[in-house]
C-alpha cells in the first residue's frame, strides 16, 4: 500500500510517500481502507516536532510511528478473530491519536479506540475530519465549559477547523456568538450562524467596550491577560493553544473571578472522547452541525497539503483523497 513516511522532524517535504505492506489486524483490530484521511493544524506540528516538549509523547529525536495522520474515514476492509463492534464492509470514521497511520491506503486500529459508524449521508471527506474540529470544539465548549443558552461568546478564528464547528455549537446551544475572522470569511462565518461578525484586521475584539462570558481562541493568537477586560466578571478564556495558557490556568485557578482553560483534547480518556464523539456524531446526523471542507488533495500531494495547512489560512478542514477508483466521495 501507499503511505505516507516521516523518519525525522522537519519541514513538509519530510514526508515521502513509500510503498509499505498493508498491516494484519490482531485480535481486536480491525483494518481500514481509507478513502480520506485529515491534515490538520496539529498535524504539522507534530510533524515539525515543535513545540518541543511534545517530543516526549512523539519521540525524542524522530517520531516513533512513521506513517503520518491521525483522522480517517474509510471502509472496514478485515478484522480481527475477537471483533464483534464492526463487520467487513462497515463504513466508520475515527482518529488514531498516537497511533498515527491514516495518511495511507490502509490502517489499522483496535475495535474500541476512537472508531465509529458512520453517519449515512455524510461524504468520506467530511468524516475524516470530524475528530479535529468538532470534536475539539465540542470538548471545549460542552464539557469544559459547559456552555448555556444566553452566554455571550465570541469565537476567534471562526473561520478555521476548531472556529467553523464552535460557532455552530456555540449556536446550537443557544448563546449569542461572536464570530472573529478576516473580511473574505465574513460571509462563511455568518452562514454558520454568527450573529455578529468583527474583522481581526480592523477591530482589535479585546479592545472594543463589548464583553464576553466565553472568549474561546481557536487559534491562540491573544492570551488571558489581553482579553481580561474583554471579560464578564465570570468570564472565561479558553485556548486549545498551550503557549502562555498554562500559565494563567494555574494562576487563576487559585486567584480571581475570571478563568483560563486549556484542554489537549487526544490525551482524555477513551470513554471522556467516545462520548463526545457520540453527541458531533449525533449532531452531524440531524444537520445541526456541518463540516466545512476547503482543499482535497490527492495522497501523493501530502507535501503541499502540509503547506498549505501551514500557511495558518484555511478555511475549515482539509483533507487527502485515498486511491479508490470509482470512489463517490
Ligand atoms: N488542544 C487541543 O485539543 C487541540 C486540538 C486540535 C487542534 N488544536 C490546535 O488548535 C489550533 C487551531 O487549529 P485549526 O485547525 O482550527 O486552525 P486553522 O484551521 O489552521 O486556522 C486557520 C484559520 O485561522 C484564521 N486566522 C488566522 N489568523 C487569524 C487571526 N489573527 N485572528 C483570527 N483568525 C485568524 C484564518 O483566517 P484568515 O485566512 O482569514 O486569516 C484561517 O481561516 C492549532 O494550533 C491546533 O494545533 C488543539
Amino acid at each position: 500500500m501507499l503511505a505516507a513516511v516521516t523518519t525525522k522532524y522537519g519541514p513538509p517535504n519530510v514526508l515521502k510517500l513509500m510503498e509499505l505492506s498493508c498491516p494484519k489486524p490482531k485480535p481486536n483490530e480491525v483494518v481500514i481502507q481509507v478513502r480520506a484521511s485529515s491534515v490538520t493544524a496539529a498535524d504539522t506540528l507534530m510533524r515539525s516536532g515543535t513545540p518541543y516538549f511534545g517530543r516526549l509523547f512523539l519521540g525524542i529525536l524522530k517520531p516513533k510511528k512513521s506513517v503520518s495522520g491521525t483522522g480517517f474515514a474509510g471502509k472496514i476492509e478485515a478484522i480481527g478473530s475477537k471483533v464483534s463492534a464492526f463487520k467487513i464492509g462497515d463504513s466508520v470514521f475515527g482518529e488514531t491519536v498516537f497511533g498515527f497511520g491514516s495518511n495511507a491506503e490502509f490502517t489499522c486500529v483496535p475495535q474500541d479506540g476512537l472508531i465509529m459508524k458512520m453517519p449515512e449521508h455524510l461524504s468520506f471527506n467530511a468524516a475524516a475530519t470530524i475528530c479535529d474540529g468538532p470534536l475539539t470544539s465540542m470538548n471545549f465548549l460542552k464539557r469544559l465549559v459547559d456552555i448555556k443558552a444566553g452566554q455571550r461568546v465570541l469565537i476567534n478564528g471562526a473561520s478555521g477547523s476548531l472556529g467553523t464547528a464552535a460557532v455552530q455549537l456555540a449556536k446550537y446551544y443557544g448563546a449569542h456568538v461572536t464570530g472573529v475572522c478576516s473580511l473574505s470569511n465574513d460571509s462563511l462565518v455568518r452562514s454558520l450562524g454568527a450573529d455578529q461578525v468583527i474583522d481581526y484586521a480592523k477591530v482589535d475584539f479585546t479592545k472594543t467596550n463589548l464583553v464576553w462570558d466565553i472568549i474561546y481562541d481557536t487559534v491562540g493568537k491573544s492570551s488571558f491577560s489581553m482579553c481580561k477586560s474583554a471579560l464578564t466578571p465570570n468570564g472565561i478564556y479558553l485556548s486549545p493553544v498551550l503557549d502562555g495558557t498554562l500559565c494563567s490556568m494555574f494562576w487563576t485557578s487559585m486567584f480571581g473571578k475570571k478563568k483560563a482553560k486549556f484542554s489537549a483534547t487526544g490525551v482524555l480518556p477513551k470513554a471522556v472522547l467516545k462520548q463526545l464523539l457520540f453527541e458531533v456524531r449525533n449532531l452531524i446526523k440531524t444537520g445541526k452541525l456541518d463540516i466545512v471542507i476547503d482543499r482535497r488533495y490527492r495522497l501523493d500531494r501530502i507535501v503541499e497539503a502540509h503547506q498549505y495547512v501551514e500557511g495558518g489560512h484555511k478555511k475549515g478542514n482539509v483533507v487527502l483523497e485515498g486511491y479508490v477508483p470509482d470512489q463517490n466521495y
